[in-house]
Order: structure tokens, then sequence, then C-alpha cells
């Protein structure tokens, strides 16, 4: 697949038609900055600044209410990033975590094989053929120059524990938060004394040494996931799989992603990763085509049998209702919040004409958008008309985001509110000081109500838990 547009007549529109739009936006108001900028910038890493640090930890928190608090059968983990280098071996990533690699005979240039223009019918098998190249006439996309044979190329990045550099110092930075849930199952099943079906839910950094990275956040070499390991008998296992995927696909539907831009596609036999039985991706629409936002695994015993056989460890489950041993096979939701933060973000922005004027807007959902309120006053020249926006800040900031502005005329404030999706803007002017009422602005509808000062904060967060639905 290569990261260009779909040419589908029938294809359904991406809600933004470019990146850039995106990414001057991002860079702008402070979502996101080229990581080490000012050294020329590093391939594939990203910081998130001021506001794209909210909605991030926003994203985090809605994955996390959905996955972990408001059930009873998932419990969450924080393991570390480095690991046994072992594990890594068992797992079969040391062997198998690889993407075919090409390299042009003059420019020198590298590329993932999958990813060159003319490559896009290649089915998994072709990718691991030596003929590949010639049968499919590809080239150096750069100069024409003729591709080497496809070579896989291991996707981990390493380094040494300890102040001795050696082949026996080596560790691996996890590609996947998946590995932590494994080895930990018997640690966090006896613990919270979970009973089968139940799962380890886990956020955290993950890397991967991509051959292209690239789509701005879409594909980085260091990124979060979102993973959760669901512990189910294997009799159970393809049902359950089945009920994860309305599940995670409803999940973006609450959060404002539009179900048209949506999509399931079921990886091919040859395309399965190495430990999964069965993979359906949710995939969303990008401006840069159909591409992977989430991938739903049936991971099978894969991964506990191998951990048990390689550590001796029993990792058997005892069903205390069918006194059965077994192993429990895998199923796994996995997303990221990079991502997810990055769909979020393209499919809010809206671009409209309001009295001859073009408005920005971003409609995330207020559980997303990074402040839920802006407190601004009509009048920045009156000591009242300010101490009052003050106080009524002090009081919302103890409860949610919430941010002050006085730096240009009350139009423009709601403009640069919209375009960073703050839902609601209280505007503090002269009949305020007398009755002690404030107008409420909501950014979507743009219309405006008068409520009293002592019932801001209230009717925040009645709108707040009405946008949970
Ligand atoms: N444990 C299974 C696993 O890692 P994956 O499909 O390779 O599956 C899961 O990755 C999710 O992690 C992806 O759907 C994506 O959201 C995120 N992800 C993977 N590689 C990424 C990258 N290079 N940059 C940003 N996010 C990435």
């Amino acid at each position: 697949m290569t990261d260009t547009p779909s040419r589908d007549p029938n294809d359904v529109a991406a809600a933004v038609p470019d990146l850039d739009t995106i990414v001057s936006l991002s860079k702008r108001r402070g979502f996101v900055f080229p990581s080490s900028e000012i050294y020329g910038g590093i391939n594939a890493v990203w910081d998130y600044g001021p506001l794209g640090v909210e909605l991030k930890n926003n994203v985090k928190r809605a994955w996390w209410r959905a996955m972990v608090q408001e059930r009873d059968d998932i419990v969450g983990l924080d393991a570390g990033i480095l690991m046994h280098p072992q594990v890594w071996i068992t797992s079969g990533h040391v062997g198998s975590f690889s993407d075919p690699l090409v390299e042009c005979g003059t420019c020198r240039r590298r590329y993932r094989l999958d990813e060159l223009p003319g490559a896009e019918s290649l089915t998994a098998t072709d990718l691991t053929d030596p003929t590949v190249i010639e049968r499919f006439k590809l080239t150096c996309p750069n100069d024409g120059g003729p591709l080497s044979a496809p070579r896989r190329f291991n996707l981990m990045f390493q380094t040494y524990m300890g102040p001795v550099q050696d082949e026996a110092s080596v560790v691996y930075f996890r590609p996947e938060t998946a590995q932590g849930s494994y080895v930990n199952f018997k640690n966090v099943q006896q613990s919270s004394r979970k009973k089968i079906p139940f799962g380890i839910a886990q956020i955290g950094k993950s890397f991967r040494n991509e051959i292209s990275p690239g789509n701005f956040v879409f594909r980085m070499r260091e990124f979060e996931q979102m993973e959760m390991q669901y512990f189910v008998r294997p009799d159970q296992a393809a049902a359950i799989f089945e009920e994860w995927l309305p599940r995670r696909w409803d999940w973006y539907v609450r959060y404002g992603v539009t179900p048209a831009r949506l999509r399931f596609r079921e990886h091919a036999p040859d395309e399965l990763a190495h430990y999964a039985k069965k993979a359906i991706d949710v995939e969303y629409r990008f401006p840069f085509g159909w591409k992977e936002l989430e991938g739903i695994h049936n991971r099978g015993d894969f991964d506990l049998s191998r951990h048990a056989e390689a550590t001796g460890e029993n990792l058997e489950y005892f069903d205390p209702a069918t006194e059965e041993h077994f192993t429990p096979f895998i199923i796994e939701t996995a997303g990221g919040p990079d991502r997810a933060a990055f769909t979020f973000l393209i499919d809010s922005y809206r671009e409209e004409e309001v009295r001859g004027e073009r408005r920005v807007s971003l409609a995330l959902h207020p559980d997303l958008a990074p402040y839920k309120v802006a407190v601004l006053p009509l009048l920045k020249k009156r000591p009242e008309i300010v101490e009052l926006c003050h106080r009524i800040l002090a009081d919302l900031k103890r409860d949610m985001m919430a941010v002050y502005d006085d730096t240009a005329a009350i139009g423009k404030l709601y403009r640069r509110q919209d375009e960073i999706g703050t839902p609601w803007c209280v505007t503090v002017d002269v009949d305020s000081l007398e009755d002690m009422a404030v107008t409420v602005r909501d950014r979507d509808s743009m219309t405006q109500e008068r409520i009293p000062v002592e019932g801001v904060k209230r009717a925040i967060l009645d709108k707040l838990d009405a946008a949970r639905g």
C-alpha cells in the first residue's frame, strides 16, 4: 500500500484536502512541532506543544475511561519500555519484526518495498520474492536507478544496558506494549483476582526504526500505543474477537469521527503478523488514503505458550467453574494516541464563511478539546471586568482546563478559540457588573445564552456531562 490518495471515484472524500492544512494549524497554534527544530529536526519524531499535549492526554483519558474505568473486566498496567532481551527473541520480534527494504544502486536511497510507486498490487508473498523487482519492473522513484532485491530490515531499536557495551548487554526499546502485559499475566491475574475473560490495558511509548516514516505524526519512530490484551477461553476467542470490532469502532464515533470515513479491513492470510491468527484493522480515510487507525488481533495462545516454554513458568489458567487448565487465547486491540489524536484533529476540521469572513473551527468532542472554556473580557480597559473574569476563571480551573485571553477584540478572540476547538467561551461585559450574569457562547452553533455568574461552572460541567451521552 502506498500513502497516496485513493483514485476510486466512489471513495469518500477526506475531511481536509491535504495534510498541510493540519500541519500548519498544528505548528501555528502549538499542537505539534518538529522535534529538535533549531538543529534542523530529526526525522520521524514530533513534539507535542501546549495544546497538543492536552489533546493527546485527553485522548488517552477517553480511551482509559472506555477500556478500564467503565468496565469491570479490564485493569491497567504500566510496564517498562526496556525488558529482558529474551522477551523479544521469544516473542518472535528479533526474528520476524521486519519490513522489506530495497536500495537504489545509484543514489543509495532506501525504501520500504510495499510503499514504492507501482507496488500497490504486491501481495505479502511478493514482498519476500527475490525476483519481485524485475517482475514488476520497479525502479528508484528518485532517479530511476536499479533497485536491489528486497531484504528484511528489523524495526527494533537497540541499546546497551549498563557500563559494558557488548553482545551480552544488548537490550531493545519495545516495539509494542503488548509483551509487558503477557509477561505480567500471572502477576496481574493473581493480584487483581480476575477471572477469565479479563483484560490488561496499557498506554505507553513504543519505538520502531521505520524505513519510511511520514505523513506527519501518522508514522513516527517514537510514538505511543494504547493496547488492551483480553485473555479468553480458546473456544470463545472467535466470538469475543467479533465483539471487540464494533466496540472499538464505536469509540471513535463516540468521540466524533465521521462513520463514513471509517471502515474495517481484514488482513489476508499472507499479510498477518507473525503472532496473529486473524487481524482486522479499523481504517480511517486520511488525506493520503485509507490507513490503519487501530488493529484488532486474535493472537491465539502464541505469546503465552512461547513465554511459558522459554521460561519454564506455568502460564496456564485454572478455570474453577469447569476445573480445566488451559493457556488463554488473546484478543488484542492495538491503537495509538498519536494516530487517534491526528484523526480527531483532521476529522473535526471545519472551514466556512460567516458574515463574509472565513471561520476555521475544530469541532472536537468537548472531552478531547484542549481547553473546555475560555473566559474573555469585552472591555479589557475596565479593571472590574478583568477582575470578574479572573474570579470566574479561577473557579473553572479547579475542575477543568480553562484559559483567559484579552489580546484582541471579541470577534477575533472567538475565532482564536474556534480554531483550537474550545467548545465554550464565557464573555464578561459591562452589564455583567450590574446583573452578575455572563454570556456563554457555543463553538458549533455560535448561539449565546446569558447565565448568572454563580451558575457558570455548573452550566459548563453539565454541558460536558451531556456531551458524554
Ligand atoms: N501489539 C500489536 C501492534 O503493535 P500494530 O498494528 O503494529 O500492532 C498498533 O500497532 C497501533 O500502534 C497502530 O494501529 C497505530 O495506531 C500505532 N502505531 C504503530 N506504529 C506506529 C508508528 N510508527 N507511528 C505512530 N503510531 C504507530
